[in-house]
């Protein structure tokens, strides 16, 4: 069993409460969220107020994913924002311990990010203050890119870490996912599928995430 988690990177931002509305009812429960700050990633998106908003219109997990340099200044802003989920990049974090801590002591799930350029062993002590890791399967900072193969072995790689440790860490997976690979990223190890263009670049957005949902071990 996997979740998905539809990302607003792709939705119509006009229209944003609907976009939810529809992916809700499409039976998603978890909504990621990239903010970017043109410095850590190339690109600019939303921030804390636009969490604000989102959490006054709808009750699902607000997962807010900090592509962000100096992170440790904002995550607890994020919380008591409302986000539900909150990770932070273990390259833009010299104090991720710390950074961890804080956002569970404000009440949210703890997540630490990897970029695929970052081996998976750069997480062999974080691992034990998160509550989940987010493997980027893409380069941050844009939607609609395609998933890198190599991702598959990394989710491997983390599954095992995870277990040989005895570690209660769920493991998101983030960039490129589609009807194609939703099955094979499941097979290798992810519980929770971030899916952007897949989702909101399509017209029917509920009907997406339910196709994504019931992709099950049919591999395409
Ligand atoms: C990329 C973001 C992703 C993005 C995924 O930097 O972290 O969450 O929205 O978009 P797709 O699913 O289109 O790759
Ligand atoms: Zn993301």
């Amino acid at each position: 069993m996997y979740s998905i988690a539809p990302s607003i990177l792709s939705a119509n931002f006009v229209r944003l409460e609907e976009e939810i509305a529809a992916v809700e009812s499409g039976g998603a429960s978890i909504l990621h969220v990239d903010v970017m700050d043109g410095r850590f990633v190339p690109n600019i998106t939303i921030g804390l107020p636009v969490v604000r908003s989102i959490r006054k219109s709808t009750s699902m997990t607000i997962d807010t994913h900090l592509m962000i340099v100096e992170p440790g200044n904002y995550a607890v802003q994020f919380v008591d924002a409302g986000a539900d989920m909150v990770s932070v990049h273990i390259e833009a974090d010299p104090h991720v311990h710390r950074t961890l801590q804080g956002i569970r002591q404000a009440g949210a799930k703890a997540g630490v990010v990897v970029n695929p350029g970052t081996p998976i062993s750069a997480l062999e002590e974080a691992i034990y203050h998160a509550d989940f890791v987010l493997l980027m399967s893409v380069n941050p900072g844009f939607g609609g890119q395609r998933f890198i193969p190599r991702s598959i072995d990394r989710l491997r790689e983390l599954r095992q870490m995870i277990s040989e440790r005895g570690l209660d860490v769920k493991i998101e997976i983030d960039g490129g996912i589609d009807l194609t690979n939703v099955a094979e990223v499941a097979d290798a190890g992810a519980e929770i599928m971030v899916a952007g263009s897949a989702v909101f670049g399509t017209d029917d957005p509920a009907e997406a995430v339910r196709a994504l949902s019931n992709r099950g071990a049919v591999w395409v």
